[in-house]
């Protein structure tokens, strides 16, 4: 597919797509989300990459949907058309995803930043849910993610007021991982992308699988789940290798089988 809204670029094993509507502060239009949702499937299905990096350009990750393109849509339509699903396939990329996020996350841009595995936040980043200012609310998966990310007081006042976060207390609140100065984000977010895709794909795979499993069951239930794939481990070429090049004090060299 031909993309328009986003560029996507192959760097090694890691894959870069930038958000690319900077007139509009890369608003998540439908094109811009069925690209994404290209581009996503497009990622899984090349066994040349490992992890991904999602930006957007210094003033904006992205601040929000379209709202342009919502204006007038009704109720049936949005139910029929099931509008927003597709933002699901983006969430459901089976490879790491980091988010680069400088300048506005708000929204959609907040919501899709939040489907990647981690953020990396540049000290100008600006976190917030201001739907309810639109009259509306998060329609992406916000008023569970952030919950998720911050606990229920925070994500409350941030969904009810619309309040916007910066890095630092994005950082303290555990919405993002670490925060860089600007001009490193981008560089740092490659470096971090690369350490991934050179470590074995399946363990990567299976860990992020188990990672995402402790917040969507009892902690039993994910302990079980994670003690089998660690089993499945031990089917796999990489952790023979792994541990053998250990014992014998080099590098491994992984096979991603
Ligand atoms: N949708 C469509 N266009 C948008 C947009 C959005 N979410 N955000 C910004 N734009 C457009 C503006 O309309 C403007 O376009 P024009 O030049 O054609 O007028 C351009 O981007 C630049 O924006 P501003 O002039 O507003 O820039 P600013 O620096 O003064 O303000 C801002 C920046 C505070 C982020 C402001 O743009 C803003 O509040 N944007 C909307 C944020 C928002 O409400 N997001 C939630 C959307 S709803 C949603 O996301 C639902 C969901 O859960 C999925």
């Amino acid at each position: 597919m031909a993309y328009e809204m986003i560029l996507l670029e192959r760097r090694g094993g890691v894959a870069l797509i930038t958000l690319n509507r900077p007139k509009v502060l890369n608003a998540l239009s439908h094109q811009t989300m069925t690209e994404m949702a290209a581009a996503t499937a497009e990622i899984d299905a090349d066994d040349t990459i490992g992890c991904v990096v999602l930006t957007g350009n210094d003033k904006a990750f992205a601040a929000g949907a379209d709202i342009k393109e919502m204006i007038e849509l009704g109720f049936v339509d949005a139910y029929f058309g099931d509008h927003l699903a597709l933002w699901d396939r983006v969430a459901a990329c089976r490879k790491p995803m980091i988010a680069a996020v400088a300048g506005y996350a708000l929204g959609g841009g907040c919501e899709l930043a939040m489907m990647c595995d981690f953020i990396l936040a540049a000290d100008n980043a600006r976190f917030g849910q201001p739907e309810v200012a639109i009259g509306t609310m998060p329609g992406m998966g916000g008023s569970q993610r952030l919950a998720r990310f911050v606990g229920k007081s925070k994500a409350m006042e941030m969904c009810l007021t619309g309040r916007q976060m910066d890095a630092a207390e994005a950082e303290r609140a555990g919405l993002v991982s670490r925060v860089l100065p600007l001009a490193e984000l981008l560089p740092e977010a490659l470096r971090t992308a690369e350490k991934i895709a050179s470590l074995s794909r399946p363990a990567v795979m299976l860990i992020k699988e188990a990672v995402d499993r402790a917040f969507d069951t009892p902690l039993d239930v994910g302990i079980r789940f994670e003690r089998r794939v660690f089993h499945a481990t031990f089917a796999t070429e990489d952790r023979k290798e792994g541990m053998t090049a250990f014992v014998e004090k080099r590098p491994p060299v992984f096979c991603h089988r």
